[in-house]
């Protein structure tokens, strides 16, 4: 392929991986499959890597990669980030309309035109295009001043990268809140209470805890999405109305919240309040209220803000859901990675129309930090609302009856010692053939995301492992008829067309096997990248900490959650038996390492680069195949000696290894990248 052509091929795939982006993350409307997308950006991410002087910060590859900080730049917002008014009931909202009547002197009985829309509950953030393209984004820090979080912003694929309109403003700083799913945020909580790390109390915490990261490849594993509900700093287009800004956004690409609506008169955004008091729980995302705005801008310009708030807008806050009950005892569940993870058992009480009789007590802290004990009275609350949250405990209700709750010492599932790692929250139960872990594993195995068994739901798993036919996930592969014929309620033809999805998981794509192995950390995000990179289940098991870790989207401490998962003999031998099954252990098309121009070197720099940093160098390293490492060894294959090189280059002549200047590193990677 020529210079020319590849340039072109770029282009054309950039627009239509970001239309499928659009048509997936904005409109929840997918045209294509996700191998139909993977491939279009794998080819992409080829292109790139063979020709890098077309790189583009807006090109979708951009969105992962970028390598971690040591602290966020400040950013300062061109128009500050104000907070609202707060109505806790339609009073306040009939006093609102009143005062700017007052103020723009208009009759009491005249009609003001509102735009109302939903308040999600999240982090706000600024995103800044210049000419079209996004080149900040920034939280809201204190209305002012931000911090310039990009590159996890970009990770966010419901941002667009560009306005993809024919004249774009010249600058213009558009205003959103990032959110977190309910689903999820407790799926995220729930990995995090299985890998016995601290909890987010909200998906808001998840939201902003999520974009306030260093290393933007934590953003990246995390769900995020974005509603854009406004702007700041404008330059190159003017708007005439709220309802206009909310349109045109979603015109130009945004994702805005579709439940907005034009209210003639407080009374109809009284009326929208108090619908949305009733349904909000419906939505799959948190929100905290509603925003009352004047929809003209004219208007909103004449009254002009308070101190931190503007005089056009307030937010109406939905009463918080909760209900009083008791707790019938507190029980104890075994997660895959063998975490006990404490739960109440509830008298059923209903809260906000959904019936509750059991909540998550995530684990002993939490439950010393409540106080609570069984039978005691507590204050429930639907907050990630699937799983609701005990939030106190009604100590003027106890009678003296309550029994305090005491982490068993034994698994409660096999009877194993339990253990509490330091630094971590969570009790552990150490068996690896501990019955539940056994279980855990094999559902995740299992799952829809993973290797897809359908038929194999935890009902099977369950009577398969308790029977003890299988005792790992491999194991499954080597069931024959009539061994599913010994289970109670299994009948031929069930039994058979299971056979048949087990065996039809044999071929299933290489990164559903990489995540159904369930490493920590290695969500199925990273387990695309992964096998992407590595091409192969054997590349990736027998890969160096080094290499691993290099991998961009992949930082430090998932890269040595993976080499460590690789170096268990149970794990090994788990892969080592699937694979005797015949489950495919390669991806199709391989993208194997050694097609990049340094695969295969381990480089070394010594010494002050004059033409770049370091960190950019190293960079370049990787982008081309080879692996950036910062110590001299018998491994290494080439050191780059700048200027007053150190110790290093002593150590490489010692060893014998090839040494290169600068000017020659530079002729080296000038086929590649534009230095
Ligand atoms: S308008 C000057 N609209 O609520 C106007 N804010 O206290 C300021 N929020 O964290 C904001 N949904 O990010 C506006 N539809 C919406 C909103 C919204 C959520 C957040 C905002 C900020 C807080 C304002």
């Amino acid at each position: 392929m020529t210079e020319e052509e590849a340039k072109k091929r770029i282009e054309e795939l950039r627009k239509l991986i970001e239309y499928h982006n659009y048509r997936y993350y904005v409109l929840d409307s997918p045209e294509i499959s996700d191998a139909e997308y993977d491939a279009l950006m794998r080819e992409l991410m080829e292109l790139e890597e063979k020709f890098p002087q077309f790189i583009t910060p807006d090109s979708p590859t951009q969105r992962v990669g970028a390598p971690p900080l040591e602290v966020f730049p400040t950013y300062r917002h061109r128009v500050p980030m104000l907070s609202l008014q707060n109505a806790f009931s339609e009073e306040d909202l009939i006093a609102f309309d009143r005062r700017i009547k007052r103020f723009l002197g208009m009759d009491e009985k005249e009609i003001i035109e509102y735009c109302a829309e939903l308040k999600m509950d999240g982090l706000a953030v600024s995103l800044v295009y210049e000419n079209g393209i996004l080149t900040h984004g920034a939280t809201r820090g204190d209305g002012f001043e931000g911090e310039e979080v990009t590159p996890n912003l970009k990770t966010i694929r419901s941002i667009p990268l560009r306005i993809n309109i024919p004249n774009p403003p010249a600058f213009i700083e558009v205003r959103g809140e990032v959110i977190m799913h309910k689903k999820d945020f407790e799926e995220l909580n729930r990995q995090r209470a299985e890998m016995g790390e601290p909890l987010f109390a909200n998906p808001r915490n998840a939201a902003a805890g999520s974009v306030r990261q260093l290393d933007s490849s934590i953003t990246a594993q995390r769900k995020l999405d974005i509603f854009c509900y406004g702007i700041g700093y404008c330059e190159g287009y003017e708007f005439q109305t709220q309802y206009q800004v909310l349109e045109t956004l979603r015109s130009w690409g945004f994702k805005v919240n579709p439940h907005f609506r034009l209210c003639k008169g407080i009374e109809e955004a009284i009326e929208y309040c108090r619908e949305w008091t009733e349904k909000h729980h419906e939505l799959p995302y948190e929100t905290d209220g509603t925003v009352i705005k004047v929809n003209s801008i004219a208007l909103q310009n004449e009254l002009g803000t308070l101190a931190r708030s503007p005089r056009w807008a307030i937010a109406f806050k939905f009463p918080a859901e909760q209900g009083i009950t008791q707790i019938e005892d507190i029980i104890v569940q075994v997660g895959r990675t063998g975490t006990l993870t404490p739960v109440a058992v509830l008298k059923p009480v209903e809260v906000g129309g959904v019936t509750i009789s059991r909540a998550t007590l995530h684990n002993e802290d939490e439950i010393k930090r409540l106080g609570v004990k069984i039978k005691d009275w507590v204050v429930v609350q639907r907050a990630g609302e699937v799983i609701p949250e005990i939030v106190a405990v009604v100590t003027s209700r106890r009678t003296g009856e309550e029994i305090d709750f005491k982490m068993p010492d034994k698994c409660p599932v096999c009877g194993s010692q339990v253990v509490r790692l330091p630094d971590e929250v969570a009790y552990r139960c150490i068996n690896y053939s501990c019955p539940a872990q056994v279980k855990e594993r094999i559902y995740h195995f299992a799952s829809r995301d993973a290797m897809n068994i359908e038929g194999l739901g935890k009902e099977w798993v369950d009577k398969l492992v308790d029977s003890g036919l299988i005792k790992d996930a491999a194991d499954l592969y080597y069931l024959k008829l009539w061994d599913l014929l010994k289970l109670e309620r299994m009948g031929e033809r069930l039994a058979r067309k299971l056979l048949d999805n087990i065996e039809k998981s044999k071929n299933n794509e290489l990164y559903r096997l990489i995540y159904a192995l369930g490493i920590r950390h290695v969500g199925e995000s990273t387990a695309r990248l992964l096998a992407q990179h590595f091409g192969s289940l054997e590349r990736l098991m027998n890969a160096s900490l080094e290499e691993i870790a290099q991998i961009p989207g992949i930082g430090p401490v998932v890269g040595e959650s993976i080499y460590r998962f690789f170096r268990e003999p149970h794990n090994r031998e788990l892969i080592e038996k699937l694979k005797k099954a015949g489950v495919k252990m390669t991806e199709e098309e391989k993208v194997g390492p050694e097609e990049k121009p340094l695969a295969g070197q381990r480089i070394v720099f010594t010494g002050a680069l004059r033409s770049m940093e370091r960190s950019k160098a190293e960079e370049i390293v990787a982008k081309l195949g080879g692996i950036p490492s910062s110590s001299v060894s018998r491994n290494t294959t080439l050191v780059v000696v700048g200027e007053n090189p150190g110790s290093k280059y002593q150590r490489a002549i010692e060893l014998g290894i090839k040494t290169i200047n600068e000017e020659e590193f530079l002729e080296m990677i000038r086929p590649y990248v534009e230095v």
